[in-house]
C-alpha cells in the first residue's frame, strides 16, 4: 500500500512559524515564495534535535566523521555513488561552500559562468568571491529548458575560472541527463574550467526522472567539485550545514585549502539534523517525493482549468514551478498582479536573470487547500 501523503498544518498554525516564508507578508497573503516547505519535520530529524536539546547539547559542531559517513551511505543507496567519507568537508551552507570554492578558483576579475534563469544568489555569489559574472542562459525549446552546450563551449573557450552548475536546476526543475553532463565534463576538460556543482536539489528528483550526481560522470572527478545539503529535501535551511565533496586529488587539495575556520562556522544542529536525515530520513523522503508528485499533478490540473494562459513544463525535480506568465504583462507585472489583486506571493522571474522576464516561480510544497486557494486567487486576479 502506498504511504499516506505528508500532512500540512492549517494556515493559522503555519503563520506561527518564525521563518522567512511565513513572516515576510501580512496574514492575508498566501506565500508560495522562498524554498521552505510547509510539511512537518521528518520524525528522525525532530527526534535528533529534541534529544540534543534534552542533553543541552548546543555547542560547536563536530562534523567528522559522522557527516561524511551519513552522506556516503545515502549517496550509495540512492544514487549508486560511492563517496569517500574523508573527501567530505562540512561548510555552513551551500552558498558559503560555493563562494569559498570560487575564492580559491578565481583571481580578482576572472569570469565565472552561470546559466540563467537560475537561483538568484548565484548572481551574488560570483561577485562576492571577487569574480565577474559571465551568463550563458539555458536554451529553451518546446520540451523546456536545458543546458546550451554550444554556448557553454563558446564561453569556456574564453577561459573562465569556473562554471557553477545547478544540478538539478532551480527554478526550471530540469534534471540534466548523463549525456548532457558528460558533454559538459568534456568541455571542462578541454578548456580547463572547473565545475562547481550545486546539488542541493539532488534528493528532490521526482518520480519519472533520475538524478545523476556530477561526480559519477566518467572524467568528472579531476575537474569537478560538488556541494550538497539535506537542507532543501528535509527543510533544514535554518540549521546551517552543507557538504563539499571531491573525488580526485586535485579537487581534494582545493577543498583542503578552504579557510581553516570553516568547520567552526557549521551549525551543530545542522550537522545533527543532516546526519539524522541522511541515515534515518529515507522513508520520510519517499513520502515527500510521492506527495510532491501528487502536488505537481494537482497544480497541472489547476493551471489548466483556471489559468490556461500560463505556460509551464512540470518540473522533473524540486518543489518549484516556473510559470511563463508573459500573457499577463511584461517584466514582473504578473507577479505584481498576483500579489496586489490576488494576495498570493510568488518569486518574480526577473530575480532569476533577464531571461526570467514574464515568469514567476511558485513553491508547491504545501497543502492541497493552499494550492487550491492560491490558484483560485491568481485566476481571479488575472481575470
Ligand atoms: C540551487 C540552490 N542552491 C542553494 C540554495 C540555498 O542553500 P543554502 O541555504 O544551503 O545556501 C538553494 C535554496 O533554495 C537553491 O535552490
Amino acid at each position: 500500500m502506498e504511504a499516506p501523503e505528508l500532512p500540512v498544518d492549517p494556515p493559522d498554525v503555519l503563520r506561527k512559524r518564525r521563518s522567512a516564508k511565513w513572516q515576510t507578508y501580512p496574514p492575508d497573503v498566501l506565500p508560495l515564495t522562498v524554498a521552505e516547505m510547509d510539511f512537518g519535520l521528518a520524525e528522525p530529524v525532530a527526534d535528533a534535535l529534541r534529544e540534543a536539546v534534552g542533553r543541552s547539547d548546543t555547542g560547536y559542531a563536530m562534523a567528522t566523521p559522522g557527516l561524511g559517513r551519513a552522506l556516503a551511505g545515502f549517496a550509495a543507496s540512492r544514487w549508486h555513488w560511492e563517496i569517500d567519507p574523508a573527501s567530505v568537508t562540512a561548510v555552513t551552507d551551500v552558498g558559503v561552500g560555493v563562494v569559498e570554492l570560487l575564492r580559491l578558483l578565481a583571481r580578482p576579475g576572472d569570469a565565472v559562468v552561470i546559466s540563467p534563469p537560475v537561483y538568484p544568489p548565484f548572481f551574488d555569489w560570483v561577485p562576492e568571491a571577487g569574480a565577474r559574472l559571465l551568463e550563458v542562459p539555458l536554451a529553451r525549446d518546446g520540451a523546456g529548458w536545458r543546458l546550451d552546450l554550444a554556448a557553454l563551449e563558446a564561453a569556456f573557450a574564453t577561459h573562465p575560472a569556473a562554471y557553477v552548475l545547478c544540478n538539478p536546476h532551480n527554478p526550471v526543475g530540469r534534471v540534466h541527463t548523463p549525456d548532457e553532463l558528460a558533454a559538459l565534463v568534456r568541455l571542462a576538460r578541454i578548456y580547463r574550467v572547473t565545475l562547481v556543482s550545486d546539488e542541493i536539489h539532488g534528493p528532490l528528483v521526482l518520480p519519472g526522472a533520475t538524478f545523476t550526481p556530477l561526480l559519477t560522470v566518467p572524467g568528472a572527478a579531476e575537474v569537478a567539485v560538488s556541494v550538497l545539503s539535506a537542507s532543501k529535501a528535509w527543510n533544514l535551511a535554518g540549521l546551517k550545514c552543507a557538504a563539499v565533496v571531491t573525488a580526485a586529488p586535485r579537487m581534494a587539495a582545493l577543498a583542503g585549502r578552504l579557510p581553516p575556520d570553516t568547520r567552526w562556522r557549521v551549525g551543530h544542529f545542522g550537522v545533527l539534523a543532516t546526519v539524522a536525515a541522511f541515515t534515518g530520513g529515507g522513508p520520510w523522503l519517499d513520502r515527500l517525493l510521492a506527495t510532491l508528485d501528487h502536488r505537481r499533478a494537482l497544480l497541472a490540473d489547476l493551471l489548466r482549468q483556471r489559468l490556461p494562459m500560463v505556460g509551464w513544463h512540470p518540473p522533473e525535480a524540486t518543489f518549484l514551478a516556473w510559470l511563463d506568465c508573459a500573457a499577463l504583462g511584461p517584466d514582473d507585472q504578473a507577479r505584481e498582479l498576483f500579489l496586489d489583486r490576488g494576495h498570493v506571493a510568488l518569486e518574480p522571474g526577473l530575480r532569476f536573470g533577464a531571461v526570467g522576464r514574464g515568469h514567476v516561480r511558485l513553491n508547491f510544497a504545501t497543502s492541497t487547500d493552499i494550492l487550491d486557494q492560491a490558484t483560485a486567487r491568481m485566476a481571479a486576479a488575472a481575470a
